[in-house]
């Protein structure tokens, strides 16, 4: 572990500004709410950045921090707003007249596709905007310059116009994985300002109808093929189901755009289906050279969906603006990951989730720098492959989430000293990270030369939340560290009062203010955006100062002595799986398809890699009887209606699940069984007795 490093005495000052830090001691964790993960973590000690890495961060001006204070707020995000080129500049940073649907940057006009691509081309035309790593080791990269990326964006924007008849304001869904398509079909669709909604490659064909149909969507973007884990993936059989599933509830696919990973050559086992399905390098062919203009957008002009898991059912569709979203995509991209055009700059995520729109495409590419894309796992063929890419490729921002680590961790705890690369940065996102993992992570991953941003965020907030401005505030691990310039978190107790920095009490976490990243609404559903994310901390709904609306992100945290939050997790029924958000409910629902099944609850039970992994508790109609059959056809449906991320590890077959008088299924007590914790008193439930059953079973069949 490296000492805390000597620093400009200057900047030594009260927090969040760095400073050496005592150990204040101490659980964190002595009151938790019962809906809370409890962590007795003791506080651990600052890590200071390196003077190098401080001489050159974009960010080093302690004034940020007043710059973008309360009494500067909202005019204070014109600095990430000015980071990007506007057609029209905003007459109004922030009109707050409808809460909670807050516009950002009023009357002003842009493009994202402009933003991300154009406007680099004087001066950056031949320099690499996207790197892809296909997983074959064997196999080149694809490298897209400025100049490529244009080419190839307007020729396709094109196809998503002319063959697929698509406009302003439509959406457009793609189910792509890791490959260079997918940024060129993001960034074409927002060329015309055709909402896309990317559906996570891993997802299922059913998953990925019902988003459609909640979206309206009506033309699939998909591909043929690509490689996981060294085995083939056939997606357009994929897009075959979805287009069934898709008519079930109601969604005519019109057509299927399908890229193929060898242009020219078909490697999927489906058919073409004429008249419907299109190769895209055939289309391309047809439109090659020829250039359409970005429209500008209002600054308010959606962006795109992002569809993400809740406590309820059914999906949400996060839906993002064009303006607030790229400028806070990249001046958090800026400040926090301290990207330059000059970085190589991997962030090892999925531009299906959230964090690959950001902070692989949006974020970096309205910087001008180089983004690393690569295809596959990170255990591919050996726990050496992402060194060995960083190593090649000169990677020097290095971006990832806890299982990634926790995975290479495992494997090969000294694989990094094989290989000479050097990182600057370091981020982790989607979960909580353990101090120690976080400690391998600054050791052995950052040869304890790179400074660690841990990223506290969600779907719904577009871009990082809480972290540290790593030239400006000391690294502590397992911390997300202070809100970013112009967030002002709060913790709030149920009943609405603030939990106050060294407490030592664990609470909601909430966001005070409006920001520029946050979704606009929930597409289609208005009503449960407000009902989601305000009404639990809402002070008075008819008041239109957004002092009185307080964003209730569902986590819980604790705010230590010093300012820096720790995120304990999610505070309603979501599992997070390797970091990616699966609603109890929709489990459930799919474990619910097995015929024999009455009810199910599912809970998650801890593991050292994934985070977390789901568990099935279901009870049986009358007259079925319980059978590894029936146990497996749950897996298989889970799998199916969800996409193989979201297998549960076991699935118990009970006599009754535990419930409360008024009917309410009490997974906690499930998921206590499961973690061998204390389930506290039961007494008060409507069948105590089932509990001593479900433990026995549990005990039985432990995983
Ligand atoms: O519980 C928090 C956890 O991930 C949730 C958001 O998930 P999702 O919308 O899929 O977005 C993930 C990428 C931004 C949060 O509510 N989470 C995210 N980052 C962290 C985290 N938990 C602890 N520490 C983090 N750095």
């Amino acid at each position: 572990m490296g000492k805390p490093g000597v620093f400009n005495k200057a900047l030594i000052c009260d927090p969040p500004i760095l400073k050496v830090m005592q150990s204040s001691g101490g659980g964190a964790a002595e009151h938790l709410l019962e809906s809370e993960i409890g962590v007795h973590w003791k506080e651990e000690e600052l890590i200071n950045p390196p003077p190098k890495f401080i001489a050159q961060a974009n960010m080093a001006d302690p004034a940020i921090f007043e710059r973008f204070g309360e009494e500067n707020f909202p005019e204070c995000f014109r600095e990430y707003a000015e980071l990007l080129s506007w057609d029209r500049y905003w007459h109004t940073t922030l009109d707050t007249s409808n809460p909670p649907f807050w516009k950002w940057f009023v009357g002003g006009k842009l493009n994202a596709s402009y933003n991300c691509i154009d406007r680099h081309l004087a001066k950056h035309r031949n320099k690499a905007a996207i790197i892809w790593v296909p997983e074959q080791e064997e196999e080149p990269d694809q490298i897209l310059t400025f100049q490529e990326l244009y080419s190839r964006v307007n020729e396709f924007a094109l196809v998503l116009s002319e063959v697929a008849g698509l406009k302003k304001g439509d959406r457009v869904t793609f189910h792509l994985p890791m490959n260079p398509s997918l940024p060129v079909s993001m960034l074409a669709a927002a060329r015309l300002g055709i909402i896309h909604n990317e559906v996570f490659g891993g997802f299922s064909a059913k998953a990925c109808a019902e988003r459609m149909e909640d979206a309206k969507s009506k033309i699939l973007v998909t591909c043929d093929g690509y490689y996981r884990n060294g085995q083939w993936i056939d997606k357009k059989a994929d897009a075959d189901l979805t287009v069934d599933e898709a008519s079930k509830v109601g969604i005519k696919v019109e057509k299927v755009l399908v890229w193929r990973r060898y242009p020219g050559k078909y490697l999927s086992k489906a058919e073409m289906v004429a008249g419907r399905d299109y190769f895209v390098d055939e289309l391309l062919k047809k439109m090659h050279g020829k250039r359409v203009y970005p429209i500008p957008m209002d600054s308010e002009d959606p962006l795109f969906l992002m569809y993400t898991s809740g406590s309820t059912g059914r999906p949400k569709g996060c839906q993002h603006r064009t303006g607030g979203y790229l400028a806070y995509a990249a001046g958090t991209s800026k400040y926090v990951q301290d990207i330059h055009p000059e970085d190589v700059y991997w962030c090892f995520a999925d531009i299906g989730w959230i964090t690959g729109h950001s902070y692989i495409v949006y974020g970096p590419l309205a910087l001008g720098a180089t983004t690393v894309m690569y295809e596959g796992v990170p255990m591919f063929p050996d726990p050496g492959r992402s060194w060995r890419i960083a190593e090649r490729l000169g990677v020097n921002i290095f971006h990832t989430a806890p299982t990634t680590i926790r995975m290479l961790r495992k494997a090969a705890p000294n694989e990094p000293d094989k290989y000479n690369y050097h990182f600057k940065t370091m981020t982790t996102v989607g979960e909580p990270i353990e101090p120690e993992v976080w400690r391998w992570y600054y050791d052995v991953v950052g040869k304890g030369e790179a400074c660690i941003t841990d990223t506290w965020w969600q779907t719904e907030t577009g871009g990082i939340m809480c972290s540290t401005l790593p030239a400006l505030q000391s690294m502590k691990p397992g911390s997300a560290g202070s809100g970013m310039p112009g967030i002002y978190p709060i913790i709030y107790d149920e009943n609405g009062n603030e939990i106050k920095k060294g407490e030592r009490r664990a609470g909601n976490i909430c966001i005070r203010n409006p920001w520029p990243g946050i979704m606009q609404t929930i597409w289609g559903d208005p009503e449960r955006y407000v009902r989601q994310y305000y009404l639990k901390y809402c002070k008075n709904t008819s008041s239109k100062d957004w002092h009185d609306w307080p964003y209730f992100a569902g986590d819980g945290a604790v705010l230590a002595p010093d300012g820096y939050f720790r995120i304990l997790g999610r505070v309603d029924d979501v599992i997070k799986v390797a970091g990616h958000r699966l609603g109890t409910k929709e489990l459930e629902n799919a474990a619910l398809t097995t015929k024999e099944i009455s009810e199910a609850a599912a809970v998650p039970l801890a593991d050292e890699l994934r985070g977390h992994v789901p568990l099935i508790f279901a009870s049986l109609k009358p007259g079925a009887t319980p059978s590894k059959e029936i146990e497996a056809e749950v897996v298989s449906n889970i799998a199916k209606e969800l996409g193989p991320i979201a297998k549960p590890r076991a699935v118990y077959l009970v006599p009754d699940l535990p419930k409360t008088r008024s009917g309410k299924i009490m997974r906690r007590v499930l998921a206590a069984i499961s973690n061998n914790e204390d389930y506290g008193d039961v007494t008060t439930l409507a069948n105590p007795d089932v509990v001593e059953t479900i433990r026995k079973t549990v005990r039985e069949h432990s995983v």
